[in-house]
């Protein structure tokens, strides 16, 4: 799998799996199983650390798990979230984002739309692939009020809505979009030439997400987009079972919308 497949895919309809990975055996199993994109989210805080939010994880945190997916991911597109306070200006984005694409990250992600375009543009110089992530923005959480949908009111989804269309102009190759109204993230999907990656945002994005602790029915009181695969059976038929009703559309449903 690689950054072209990505648009690839979009074009001829064919739908994108991604799931989280934070360790070697985790990504093995993932990219085995034929996941195509494997995400070193900034989740672990949360999951791996037991954090309330994701505020608490470093940069050297970022590099150490994504080494160790390195290592087992031989298929999926690898991509490496930037934590937070680590893209506050352009020249430190850089640095960072450096660091992840040294220890084998193909495409780094952070969240935000146009605030950050000074960190979107010289990624964008430097070549260094970017996945975006609009909508809900986790590290955003404290000044979010909370775990909120966002884009319910129509100024705040036009908001949205010109972010994405910003951040493909500034060369960014797929974008998160997490928490929003299916309506709207459908509307933004057709709106651009980029594929989307959906959480918790309606069956018509271009792929799904999910935190792989979620798929796999670890995680206490998970929120309503969340599906556990894991019902029956092995983790490896879990995550054939999500792959398959990701690309067949079964999954998510009106349930596990907004
Ligand atoms: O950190 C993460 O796992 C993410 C997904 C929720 C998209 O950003």
């Amino acid at each position: 799998m690689n950054i072209e497949d990505l648009k690839r895919f979009k074009q001829s309809g064919k739908k994108i799996t991604c799931l989280t990975a934070y360790d070697a055996s985790f990504a093995a199993v993932f990219d085995d199983c034929g996941v195509d994109v494997i995400l070193v989210g900034d989740s672990l805080g949360n999951v791996i650390q037991g954090g309330e939010n994701t505020l608490c994880v470093s940069m050297n945190e970022m590099i150490y798990h994504t080494q160790a997916v390195v290592k087992t991911t031989n298929q999926a597109l690898l991509i490496s979230d930037m934590p937070y306070q680590s893209y506050t200006s352009a020249q430190q984005t850089l640095e960072n984002a450096k660091r992840l694409m040294d220890v084998g990250a193909q495409m780094v992600k952070f969240e935000g739309g146009r605030a950050h375009k000074a960190s979107f543009k010289i990624l964008q110089k430097h070549n260094i692939p970017v996945c975006g992530h609009l909508g809900l923005q986790p590290q955003s959480v404290l000044e979010m009020g909370g775990y909120k949908i966002q884009g319910r009111d129509e100024n705040d989804a036009q908001r949205i809505l010109d972010d994405a269309k910003m951040l493909e102009e500034w060369g960014v190759k797929t974008i998160v979009l997490e928490c929003i109204p299916a309506s709207l993230a459908k509307q933004i999907s057709q709106s651009l030439s980029i594929p989307t990656i959906g959480i918790g945002a309606g069956v018509d994005c271009d792929g799904q997400v999910l935190v792989s602790y979620d798929m796999l029915g670890i995680t206490q009181n998970p929120p309503k987009f969340v599906k556990n695969f894991l019902t029956n059976g092995s983790i490896q038929s879990a995550t054939k079972d999500f792959i398959q009703a990701v690309k067949n559309q079964t999954f998510p449903t009106n349930e596990h919308s907004y």
